[in-house]
C-alpha cells in the first residue's frame, strides 16, 4: 500500500494524520468525525472553542460545509483555489459544532501541494487541520519539525519537503457583507485588492480581545528562545546592554537590500534571512526552530520595513516577541 492509499486508512478509522501544505504543515483528521477532531485538539493543546479550518480537494466541495456561497467567494474560489487563502462562510447545520468551536460558521481551504491534494482525493471529504505544532508554538515547515514535536502522538507524517510559503494561509471572512482579512498570510493583500477592486476589502482589528481568530492571541506563533524585534540603528547598543549581563545573543538580520543597512555589530553569532517578504516569510519558522536548539537567552530580530507587503510577517514577528516576553519577564 503506497503511504497515501494507508494515511487515507488511518483518518477513515478515526486517526490523525499530518501532511505538508503550501503553507505550513497541517494535523488532519475526518472532520466528520467528532472524536477524531477532538483528537486534534487534545494532541495539539488547543482550547476547542479555537476553531479549525476544513480542507477541500476542491471548491465543488465547498457546497457540502457552507449553507450559502456568496457570488464574492465563487470569485474568490475561482482565483485563488488552490492556494494560501481560507475562506470562512455560513456553516451547514450538519457540519459539527466541535470542528467550528461551536461557531455557526466554517473556514474552507484547498490547499495547493500535490501530496494534500492526492490525500484529499483519495479521502474524498473534508480534512479538518490546524497547523501541525502544539498551541502557541511556532507552525512546522518541514515534515522534521512535526516529528520532533507530536511525532509520537500522531498516527502518520507524511513528508512532502519543505513548505513553499512557510506562513500560514491569509483568512478572509464572508460573513457580514464585505471581505474582512481576519489574519494576513501567505496570500498577499494586493492580490486580494486585485480581485475584488478597491475598498472591495476591509482589514480586521487584529487585536479584538474575542478570540475568533486564535492568531490573534498575543502568546501565538512563540519560539522558545525569547525574541526582541529591534530597529537596524538600535542594534548594536541592545545587543551590548544584552552582553554586558552575560546573556548569549544572536541576532537574525535582514540580508542586503530593503532593510539591510550596513552596521557595526559587537561579535556575536549572526543569522540571515532573505530582505525580500516572500523569501523572508519562507524561511522565518524553519531558522525560529532552527535557533531553539542553540539555546540562546536571547534573539535580537531586525525590524523588517513597515509596510503592506510585509504585514504578514511583521504580524507574526510581533506575536513570537510578544509571546516570549510575557513568558519570560
Ligand atoms: O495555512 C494554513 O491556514 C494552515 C494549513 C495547515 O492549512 N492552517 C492553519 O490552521 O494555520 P490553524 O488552526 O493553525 O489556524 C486556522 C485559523 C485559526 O486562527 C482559526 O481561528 C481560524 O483559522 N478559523 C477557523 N475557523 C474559523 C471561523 N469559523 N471563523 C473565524 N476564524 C476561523
Ligand atoms: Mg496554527
Amino acid at each position: 500500500m503506497n503511504e497515501i492509499d494507508c494515511a487515507v486508512e488511518k483518518l477513515r478509522t478515526g486517526g490523525v494524520v499530518a501532511f505538508p501544505t503550501e503553507t505550513v504543515y497541517g494535523l488532519g483528521a475526518d472532520a466528520r468525525n467528532e472524536d477524531a477532531v477532538r483528537r486534534v485538539f487534545a494532541i495539539k493543546g488547543r482550547p476547542t472553542d479555537h476553531p479549525l479550518i476544513v480542507h477541500l480537494a476542491s471548491a465543488a466541495q465547498a457546497e457540502e460545509w457552507a449553507a450559502e456561497i456568496p457570488e464574492t467567494a465563487h470569485r474568490l474560489m475561482e482565483r485563488f483555489w488552490p492556494g494560501p487563502l481560507t475562506l470562512v462562510l455560513p456553516a451547514r447545520i450538519d457540519v459539527p459544532r466541535v470542528v467550528t468551536g461551536g461557531q455557526d460558521s466554517v473556514a474552507l481551504r484547498t490547499p495547493n501541494h500535490p501530496m494534500a491534494l492526492a490525500l484529499l482525493r483519495a479521502f474524498g471529504s473534508g480534512l479538518a487541520a490546524p497547523s501541525a505544532n502544539h498551541f502557541g508554538a511556532v507552525s512546522p515547515t518541514k515534515a522534521e519539525h512535526v516529528r520532533t514535536s507530536l511525532g509520537d502522538k500522531v498516527d502518520q507524517v507524511l513528508d512532502g519537503g519543505l513548505c513553499h510559503y512557510g506562513l500560514e494561509s491569509t483568512i478572509v471572512s464572508l460573513l457580514d457583507g464585505c471581505p474582512q482579512v481576519l489574519r494576513p498570510g501567505a496570500l498577499p493583500l494586493a492580490a486580494l485588492r486585485d480581485a475584488l477592486g478597491d475598498g472591495g476589502i476591509e482589514l480586521a482589528d487584529l487585536t479584538a480581545s474575542i478570540p475568533r481568530v486564535p492568531g490573534a492571541l498575543v502568546a501565538h506563533y512563540a519560539p522558545v528562545t525569547m525574541l526582541e524585534i529591534v530597529a537596524t540603528e538600535n542594534l548594536a547598543a541592545r545587543a551590548e546592554v544584552l552582553l554586558v549581563q552575560g546573556l548569549r545573543v544572536a541576532v537574525l538580520r535582514c540580508n542586503q537590500g530593503l532593510c539591510g543597512k550596513s552596521i557595526l555589530l559587537p561579535p556575536l553569532p549572526q543569522f540571515l534571512l532573505p530582505a525580500q517578504p516572500e523569501a523572508y516569510a519562507r524561511d522565518l519558522y524553519a531558522r525560529l526552530h532552527q535557533l531553539d536548539h542553540f539555546a540562546f537567552d536571547r534573539l535580537l530580530a531586525e525590524a523588517p520595513p513597515i509596510d503592506e507587503v510585509w504585514w504578514a510577517v511583521n504580524d507574526r514577528l510581533a506575536r513570537a516577541a510578544r509571546g516570549l516576553s510575557r513568558v519570560s519577564e
